[in-house]
């Protein structure tokens, strides 16, 4: 008889052997979590999640053409779902490529497209794509823009100082844009963005609501998630301590850390920031906490840092700790997007048979671009001059709109969707400031889930957190992600299913 040993190291000899948890064993409670663990397996293989649900074939056959486009020029555009190199099945029609956009922090769109929301799913880990059940294409015609300019294949230098020239400019390629598609004109349309989308999508919504009649499409709404909206001490300062303390098994400081982060808490005003003001309704606009230099404009004073530190500590013990979600753990999982990290041989969009498919340029693509994509009054890089969304235009928005969505996965730390909380409660819209009741928990279910979260909705405004989600949400939760989306769009009267 001969067996397979590897032998390496040889300093002290270990023999490792495994052996199998539960088969004939004294434990039948192994036995057990072996048979739960399979269930769910099989919940993602079969009916539900999987590749063979009916929902799931009949999405995989050559999905209907919903549409077809009378401008000859439409036609360059086209994209056959099944010319897409690495992709095996049908993505369906759509249609790419580049138009101007008169004229740009910079990421782009395609992850959306492709790790997100789009028809395909090449997300982190994955070896290969696979159909998306959870599309939004599914729910309406989608158009994913690179855009800031200096963003992903977008040409031209960036010239913009702030979100309204931003806005300007995407408002302007719409318009070229309908030229070739004109079908579409005059649609109802919506918004959508992630992140610094923060301050994009509310500031396009406040330009096109401000200009009326310079596109003829009808829109009805915006939904921002994991946005980027107030100052970072509301965003991420004080909340920090409070989330690492929630989710204390994946931060599992010492107590001498624990104790220096209390004394930041404490010493800056963050410990009982929320109970103090951050109440349902408000007592008054909210004051900046003791850690910020007095007569600035959130401007923390030095030692009052505590977001980083943390994320620094956690760090150390975890060394593929993602800030974008929390419960990632060794090992890392690649992306074929580079994002957060490049572990592999290519990026998807940097290929140029992918660039031919797409009929984009050949240009050496990011995610994210290395460089700003606003400039100051000289022409040099600079930062954007606008003031936060929720500080500014938003109540605006929410005021003319039919739906405003906003929502928060809740194992983001880049963003924490207790500081959303925050910056709701400090705003004034359709005649109130803030939530007039608490955001009740575990009120957000999913069919097919149970309880996913907690959701709100008052005079226009609704608000959602998700359990289990990072900041993509719609990568890490596609179930609940597209609940929110169809409740934008009016096809459900709440985002709970
Ligand atoms: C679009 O054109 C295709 C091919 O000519 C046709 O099969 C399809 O029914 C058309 N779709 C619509 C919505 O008109
Ligand atoms: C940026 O450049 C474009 C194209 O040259 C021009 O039309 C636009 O007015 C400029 N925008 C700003 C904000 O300078
Ligand atoms: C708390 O922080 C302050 C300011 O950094 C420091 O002076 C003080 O010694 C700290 N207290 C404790 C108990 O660590
Ligand atoms: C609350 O809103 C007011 C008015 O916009 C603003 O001046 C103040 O800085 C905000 N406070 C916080 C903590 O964001
Ligand atoms: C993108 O592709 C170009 C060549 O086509 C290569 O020089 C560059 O290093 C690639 N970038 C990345 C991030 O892989
Ligand atoms: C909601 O849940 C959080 C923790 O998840 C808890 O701290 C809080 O007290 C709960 N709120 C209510 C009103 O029960």
């Amino acid at each position: 008889m001969r067996s397979l040993s590897i032998i390496s190291g040889a300093l002290t000899t270990l023999l490792a052997v495994r052996g199998v948890l539960g088969i004939g064993g004294a434990n039948p409670g192994f036995e057990e979590a072996q048979q739960i663990q399979r269930d769910q397996f099989n919940r993602m293989r079969d009916k539900f999640l999987g590749p063979n649900s009916d929902d799931f074939l009949s999405k995989r056959q050559s999905p209907p053409q919903t549409i077809n486009f009378s401008n000859p020029a439409a036609q360059q555009f086209f994209v056959p779902g099944t010319s897409i190199p690495d992709v095996t099945f049908d993505a369906g029609p759509s249609w790419s490529g580049l138009l101007p956009i008169s004229g740009g922090p910079g990421c782009s769109s395609l992850e959306g497209f492709l790790q997100e929301n789009g028809p395909i799913s090449w997300s982190w880990g994955q070896s290969a794509p696979t159909p998306n059940q959870f599309s939004w294409t599914n729910l309406a015609h989608m158009i994913w823009v690179e855009q800031p300019v200096g963003t992903g294949f977008s040409q031209g230098t960036p010239n913009i100082t702030n979100d309204d020239e931003l806005a300007a400019q995407l408002v302007g390629f719409l318009g070229q844009f309908l030229e070739v598609f004109s079908e579409l004109k005059g649609k109802d349309f919506y918004l959508s963005g992630e992140s610094y989308a923060g301050f994009y999508v509310p500031y396009i919504a406040n330009f096109i609501y401000e200009n009326p009649g310079l596109i003829d499409l009808n829109l009805k709404g915006i939904d921002i998630a994991d946005p980027s909206l107030s100052y970072d001490v509301v965003q991420d300062e004080i909340p920090a301590l409070r989330f690492a303390q929630a989710h204390s098994d994946l931060f599992p400081f010492t107590e001498a850390q624990w104790a220096d982060f209390q004394n930041i808490s404490d010493t800056c005003g963050y410990t009982d920031y929320l109970e103090k003001f951050v109440t349902y309704p408000p007592a008054g606009q909210l004051p900046f906490p003791a850690g910020v230099v007095e007569g600035t404009f959130g401007t923390l004073k030095s030692g009052c840092r505590l977001h980083s530190p943390i994320q620094q500590a956690v760090g150390v013990l975890n060394p593929v700790f993602d800030v974008y979600r929390v419960s990632d753990t060794w090992p890392s999982l690649w992306s074929v997007l580079g994002f957060p990290e490049s572990t592999q041989q290519f990026i998807y969009f940097n290929r140029t048979d992918v660039q031919d498919a797409i009929h984009a340029p050949h240009i050496n693509w990011e995610i994210c671009a290395s460089r700003s994509v606003y400039v100051t009054k000289t022409g040099a890089q600079g930062n954007d001059q606008s003031v936060a969304s929720m500080l500014s235009i938003f109540p605006n928005v929410i005021e003319k709109s039919e739906r405003v969505v906003v929502v928060h996965g809740l194992a983001d730390f880049i963003l924490v969707a207790e500081g959303t909380r925050i910056a709701i409660q400090n705003m004034t819209w359709n005649g109130a400031q803030g939530f007039q009741t608490p955001i009740e928990n575990e009120t957000f279910t999913v069919d097919g889930f149970g309880v996913f979260g907690n959701e709100h909705t008052e005079r226009g405004l609704t608000y959602v957190e998700f359990y289990y989600s990072g900041h993509m949400t719609p990568q890490f939760v596609p179930w609940a992600a597209y609940n929110a989306i169809s409740f934008l769009l009016g096809l459900q009267e709440t985002p709970s299913t």
